[in-house]
């Protein structure tokens, strides 16, 4: 992630923290009334049962070409990945180092050819699949009318190439955390003219939309398109408590450089803040030193007020949600990440709320590498993907668990 990017990234994060506090008290499950029935996108709840757990294929096509994005992902991972319990895998491509002039804005054959690669292996397992456009940095810096033409001429060309993929093992997300100019206000201006561009070369598509602020999945509630739409999913990113999830990050400027945070707080021996950080941070501290799990800013308090709110707006506006990212990084102590990642799955599942991990095998890796291979890692297995209800039932998600 770029530098510009990434102090924006500790701005929405330090945001995030206020809001989370303000929201854990007062967001509660959706109330009766909430979920009284109303206009739903059913076709968009439908979708959504073919895309409940997932793992994303971070750090390879979504970086700039010769850089950071040096994993590569093929058969070996789909069949860990299926075998772990995932139903579908989210692939983040940054189409814009692949296309041409304007105003065709053709999308390069090489990768195409190697993005098929990889649908067509995750499609071999049984996996479906959400292919983004990640890090167009140039739209959500200014998503001005050359932007928007870039952004309509590339998805114009995806959705004519996967045209023979069926309709539910392949979906597409827009575009990946909209930031910065590409507010949630925006964003839902500009959707409704790239739908119709996808909708025109494919019209039984599933596409996820994003709000603002990084995708935030505070602001899920804000997005807004018109009825006539659907067949939509809303999409959210959730990495509270930031300074537990991303402690050690190279990609988030000081804020990151204390280590040692747990998960839930407060720690065996207190955590001194490192050099540099920004002024909030030692007060964070001294809160995660101190007080119980409950009320430790590194707790459940920290998401469950924002996954709550969302799955009530799901209810409310009749609109499915989906928590695209969430997770831990390997600088985590492994007994805190699974914690973490255990609570977290308990409170989107607690309020149905599907959910993609980031990522399978990066900075923020759920697997392991063993000699026989590469395997999901036992602890996380266990807290994200255990059995439950549902598995042995008539569900989609019943029929596609290979551990049955
Ligand atoms: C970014 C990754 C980053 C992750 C966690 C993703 O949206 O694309 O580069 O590792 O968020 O910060």
């Amino acid at each position: 992630m770029p530098l510009s990017s990434s102090l924006a990234r500790l701005f929405a994060a330090f945001l995030g923290l206020l809001a989370a506090v303000a929201v854990s008290t007062a967001c509660a499950a959706p109330s009766a009334e909430d979920a009284a029935p109303g206009w739903r996108d059913e076709e968009g709840f439908r979708a959504m049962k073919r895309f409940q757990r997932g793992i994303n294929l971070g750090n390879a096509w979504e970086a700039p070409p010769g850089t950071w994005g040096d994993r590569r992902y093929g058969p070996d991972d789909f069949r860990a990945i299926r075998a772990a319990g995932f139903d579908h895998v989210r692939l983040p491509v940054a189409w814009h180092h692949y296309t041409g002039p304007a105003p065709e804005r053709l999308i390069s054959p090489r990768i195409f050819a190697e993005i098929d690669a990889l649908v067509a292996g995750a499609r071999a397992e049984r996996l479906t699949v959400i292919v983004n456009w990640h890090h167009f940095d140039r739209f959500t810096d200014a998503p001005d009318a050359e932007a928007v033409a870039w952004w309509h001429a590339g998805w114009a060309q995806i959705a004519r190439h996967y045209r023979e993929v069926p309709a539910g093992e392949l979906a597409f997300e827009l575009l990946n955390e909209p930031r910065d100019a590409a507010t949630t206000a925006r964003m839902n201006e500009l959707y409704p003219a790239v739908i119709a561009a996808v909708r025109a070369e494919d019209p039984r598509r599933t596409i996820f939309v994003s709000p603002g602020n990084w995708g935030a999945l505070k602001l899920v509630p804000e997005l807004s398109l018109p009825r006539d739409i659907t067949n939509v999913v809303a999409t959210g990113h959730c990495y509270e408590p930031f300074l537990f999830t991303h402690q050690g990050a190279s990609w988030t400027g000081n804020l990151n450089h204390t280590r040692g945070i747990v998960f839930p707080g407060p720690p065996p021996r207190p955590v001194t803040a490192a050099d540099g950080v920004p002024d909030w941070v030692p007060g964070w501290l001294a809160d995660h030193n101190t007080l119980p799990a409950e009320k430790n800013p590194s707790g459940v308090s920290a998401f469950a007020g924002q996954v709550a709110d969302a799955a009530a707006w799901s209810a409310r506006e009749g609109r499915a949600v989906h928590v695209g990212e969430f997770g831990a990084i390997v600088h985590a102590d492994p007994a805190s990440r699974v914690n973490y990642a255990r609570a977290m799955r308990e409170e989107l599942d607690r309020h149905g709320l599907p959910w993609a991990w980031w990522d399978w095998k990066a900075s923020f890796a759920a697997s392991v590498v063993t000699p026989e291979g590469i395997r999901m890692d036992a602890g996380l297995r266990e807290a994200l993907l255990p059995a439950r209800p549902a598995d042995s039932g008539a569900g989609p998600f019943a029929r596609r668990d290979p551990r049955r």
